[in-house]
C-alpha cells in the first residue's frame, strides 16, 4: 500500500469507529431511559451501572488474525460482533430478562444473535447473558444500521467474572486446575447469593410496612 491508500483506509477506519461510537451512545441512551422510567413506575432501578467501550485497533486485529480472515474493513464490520460493547449490571437475576426483553422489543432495535450464559454457564463458570444487537445510525446522507455487544449481568456474577479476568492473564490463559475449581466454586457462590438475595427481595416486597 502506498501512503494515499493508507491515508484512505485510516480515514474509512475512523468513519466507522465514529459509527459504534455513535452507536454506544444510542444504546446507553435507551437503557438510561428505560431505567429512569422503570423508577418512576416501580420506585426502584433495575439498572446497577452501565459501562461501555470501544475495543481498540490492536484487538481487532489480532481477533481477525485468530479467526484467518484478512485484515480488510470489510471483514472488521462483517465478523467482529463487539467493537461497541455495553455491559449493564443489575441487583436481580431477574433484571437481566427484564432488561433484555424491554431492549428486544424496541422496534428500532434488531436482535442478531443472543447467549444464554446465565441459564447455560461456561466450563470456566462464567454467568451473563450476551446480545450482539443492530441499531440505526442516522448519518446526513444514510443511515446505518451498526453492531453492539450488550452483556447483562448481576452485581454477583461481575464481581466474579471481574476476577476471572485477572487471574486468566494474570496466567495467560493457562490457569492451575485447583485455581480453576476454586473459581467454578466462587461462582456457584454467587450464584447461590444471588438466588437467596432475589428470595428475600420477593419477600421483602410483600411486606407493605413504612421505610
Ligand atoms: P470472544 O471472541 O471473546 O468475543 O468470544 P465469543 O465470540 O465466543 O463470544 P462470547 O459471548 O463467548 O464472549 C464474549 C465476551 O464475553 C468476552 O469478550 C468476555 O468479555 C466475556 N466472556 C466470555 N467468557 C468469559 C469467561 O469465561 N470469563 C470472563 N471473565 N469473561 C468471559
Ligand atoms: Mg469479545
Amino acid at each position: 500500500m502506498d501512503l494515499p491508500e493508507v491515508n484512505d483506509v485510516l480515514l474509512q477506519f475512523n468513519k466507522l469507529l465514529l459509527l459504534y461510537n455513535s452507536a454506544l451512545k444510542e444504546i446507553n441512551t435507551k437503557l438510561e431511559i428505560l431505567n429512569d422510567e422503570f423508577k418512576f413506575v416501580h420506585q426502584y432501578n433495575p439498572i446497577e451501572h452501565i459501562k461501555s467501550r470501544i475495543k481498540s485497533g490492536e484487538s481487532i486485529i489480532s481477533k481477525l488474525q485468530r479467526q484467518g480472515r484478512d485484515i480488510t474493513l470489510e471483514n472488521i464490520q462483517t465478523y467482529i460482533d463487539d467493537i461497541a460493547g455495553i455491559r449493564v449490571t443489575c441487583s436481580f437475576t431477574t433484571d437481566i430478562y427484564r432488561i433484555v426483553d424491554m431492549i428486544s422489543s424496541q422496534n428500532d432495535i434488531e436482535v442478531l444473535k443472543t447467549k444464554d450464559y446465565f441459564r447455560d454457564p461456561k466450563p470456566s463458570g462464567y454467568r451473563s447473558y450476551h446480545m450482539i444487537v443492530t441499531v440505526p445510525i442516522f448519518l446526513s446522507d444514510r443511515v446505518v444500521p451498526t453492531k453492539v455487544e450488550i452483556q447483562i449481568r448481576t452485581v454477583a456474577m461481575d464481581f466474579w467474572a471481574s476476577l476471572e479476568h485477572k487471574i486468566y492473564y494474570k496466567y495467560e490463559g493457562n490457569v492451575p486446575e485447583h485455581i480453576r475449581t476454586e473459581l467454578r466454586e466462587c461462582s456457584d457462590m454467587a450464584s447461590f447469593l444471588d438466588a437467596k438475595m432475589l428470595a428475600l427481595n420477593e419477600e421483602v416486597k410483600e411486606y407493605k410496612g413504612h421505610y
